[in-house]
């Protein structure tokens, strides 16, 4: 570091993953990125407002040895962000054998609700990962297959660790969860049927606290938690566990591996993330507050496009998911994908995947649920229909949805169609959209789009 607060850059030990930046909102961030693998890299932050050449767009990809400068201020508002590598074709394994880390942003209004901090405020990452006899990461061994489901491994991480343990004090905490994993869809809970308290998604708090008896959380989804340990008895534990849901819909198709892919761990499987030991109380308690934040509601009849929504048809075609029939172009942005700044849009991702157009595989029928992501912005999710037919894969994870904040990933699933609203509001330039199965993304189920001012 060259300037600023020791606080500002922190190290989970012990841990592959990158250092956790504490940023306050309003500041300056100079980064230098060294290129020091053998491939092109470039980083990317994951749900900040930043101009395009910071965004880590692919274009900006850099040789090895060579170095890239990040300067650019923190508008966005308080909350847990992130940053990966995004170089096309690559940045599935990137991420996977240890590039990324978090990135936490505070502002007043966050730190005028007293939320628990210090030692109490714990930032986890959830991954999972596969490895050999010798302890090595192994990725994509079942080569065509894993890039068409994306990788699952069959050991659960979090902050860089198998069978995490964790010894919290029977206070209250708060509890901040990044999906870091390349395609696993966890469906949270705590092993007692406790509900879980949601506070913040992936753009921050909430206008208000919301429960959930469990929380579907995508690839790329963060959801920050109150945990408040105070009513457990010293000595108790609590399991924070991923809850088993189907894996294919009354369609027939396949969603996430299942017995087509190679993994001992498919999507849906039952597993625990990680333990809680609790121990004494040993600090004041602290209230959780009944309002959190103000939130700028988007309204559907403000949209320049109201009725006519931004449409991305997502569907397989041969054995690669695709958006509106297109893979990534490194430069190409397609009529349709040019939008102006400032302009409050309403986009509308359907999953036609299984239905018509899905047959891509002759006589398979894939389904999969996609995170759709859009870089440079936050939106607000307008609202979710699902097709007769695919009911029962989407409500075994639809009241695991928090769509009620801050968003820049949606989980999509099959036979559904999410709409959301969004701005383009602070810089002009050319931003990307795509799927967070990072699989998904580096076969190309990612496009351009562009911010005219
Ligand atoms: Cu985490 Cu292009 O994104
Ligand atoms: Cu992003
Ligand atoms: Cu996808």
């Amino acid at each position: 570091m060259r300037e600023g607060s020791a606080e500002s850059i922190q190290t989970l030990s012990g841990s592959y993953l990158g250092p956790i930046f504490r940023i306050g909102k309003g500041q300056r961030v100079q980064v230098r990125l060294k290129n020091e693998l053998p491939d092109p890299t470039i980083i990317h932050w994951h749900g900040l407002s930043i101009p395009e050449e910071m965004d880590g767009h692919p274009r900006y990809a850099i040789a090895p040895g060579a170095s890239y400068e990040y300067d650019f201020q923190v508008i966005n508002r308080a909350g847990m962000y992130w940053f990966h590598p995004h170089p096309h074709g690559l940045t599935g394994p990137q991420v996977y054998y240890g590039l990324a880390g978090l990135f936490i942003v505070s502002d007043d209004e966050e730190a005028s609700l007293g939320l628990p901090t210090g030692e109490y405020d714990l930032p986890l990452v959830i991954q999972d990962r596969t490895f050999d006899s010798q302890n090595q990461m192994v990725y994509l061994a079942n080569g065509m297959m894993d890039q068409m489901i994306g990788f699952l491994g069959d050991t659960i991480l979090v902050n860089g660790a198998p069978d995490a343990a964790l010894d919290v004090k029977a206070d209250a905490y708060r509890l901040r969860l990044l999906n870091g994993s390349n395609s696993r869809i966890y469906k949270l809970a705590w092993q007692d049927g406790t509900p879980l308290t949601v506070i913040a998604t992936d753009g921050g708090l909430l206008e208000a606290p919301v429960t959930r008896d469990y929380i579907t959380l995508a690839p790329g989804e963060r959801v920050e938690l109150w945990a408040d340990f105070s009513g457990r008895t010293a000595g108790s534990q609590m399991r924070l566990v991923s809850l088993p849901f189907s894996g294919s819909s009354s369609g027939g198709g396949m969603m996430g591996g299942g017995m087509m892919g190679g993994s001992s761990l498919p999507n849906g499987a039952s597993f625990d993330i990680m333990s809680l030991k609790v121990g004494a109380k040993s600090a004041e308690a602290v209230p959780l507050p009944t309002s959190l934040a103000t939130i700028g509601r988007h309204r559907a009849e403000d949209a320049v496009n109201r009725n006519n929504p931004r449409a991305f048809t997502l569907a397989m075609q041969g054995m690669i998911h695709t958006i509106n029939g297109r893979l990534f172009e490194m430069d190409a942005v397609a009529r349709d994908e040019i939008v102006q700044l400032g302009d409050l849009e309403i986009w509308e991702f359907a999953n036609l995947e299984g239905g018509e157009g899905g047959m891509g595989m002759g006589m398979m029928n894939m389904e999969m649920p996609h995170p759709m992501h859009i870089h440079g912005v936050q939106f607000q999710v307008l609202r979710r229909q699902i097709t007769r037919g695919y009911e029962s894969a989407y409500q075994a994870l639809s009241a695991g949805f928090v769509d009620d904040g801050w968003k820049d990933t949606v989980l999509v699933m099959p036979g559904e169609k999410v709409q959301v609203l969004v701005r383009f509001e602070k810089y002009a330039g050319t931003y990307l959209y795509h799927c967070h199965n990072l699989e998904h993304g580096d076969a190309g189920m990612m496009r351009n789009y562009k911010i005219e001012s």
